[in-house]
């Protein structure tokens, strides 16, 4: 008969794919920096690939407090995220645009993470492993740092900015003020519509 797996079984496997996720990650968040025209999200990009560096160090010391080999196995999840990433970079978007959208992919890479490490802690807790749970629960308040501060950016200005470059460049073709008059007397007649 062959041999059932236990929850370490299943614990080491979900190790393996964090620590391929996060290994993935560190290709994927320069590209993610580059691509930002806000200075903050750029700095927010970059400060988290340092500290995705320091995540898997973290994991390769969680290994090795089990005694197990450091070895990653291929995380489909997170590729499928960072492809759809890239998707959206290859989109012909306006700057602010861009920048909410890569807030976007970031944050469903965050999510991915947090569940995976929320995971991870809960387990290694349940088992007794005290030590691997302090270093896993570490790097999940790190991820849900990083998670805020996304949220902070995008509702800070950036969402609103893309907004905004949305109905500038609906008033292109004519001044400003015309165009705000414009839409105000659209608003007054759709409200008048709405009353009757
Ligand atoms: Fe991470």
């Amino acid at each position: 008969m062959a041999d059932t797996g236990t929850l370490h079984d299943a614990f080491i496997d979900e190790l393996r794919d964090t620590y391929d996720a996060e290994r993935q990650l560190t290709k994927a968040l320069p590209k993610l920096a580059k691509a930002a025209t806000s200075p903050q999200l750029r700095e927010a990009f970059e400060t988290h690939l340092e500290e995705t560096q320091g995540q898997i160090e973290r994991l390769e010391q969680v290994f090795e407090t089990l005694d197990e080999k450091v070895r990653g196995k291929h995380c489909d999840g997170i590729a499928g995220i960072i492809e759809e990433g890239k998707s959206i970079m290859e989109e012909d978007f306006d700057e602010a645009t861009m920048d909410a959208c890569l807030i976007a992919a970031g944050q469903r890479a965050e999510h991915y993470e947090m569940a995976a490490y929320g995971t991870l802690v809960a387990w290694a807790r349940a088992m007794g492993h005290n030590g691997a749970a302090d270093l896993l629960q570490k790097t999940l308040d790190e991820e849900k740092a990083a998670d805020e501060k996304l949220s902070a950016l995008a509702e800070g200005g950036i969402n609103q900015g893309a907004a905004n470059a949305v109905s500038s460049e609906d008033d292109e073709e004519e001044p400003a003020a015309v165009g705000a008059g414009a839409r105000n007397a659209a608003a007054s007649k759709a409200k008048s519509g709405s009353r009757r």
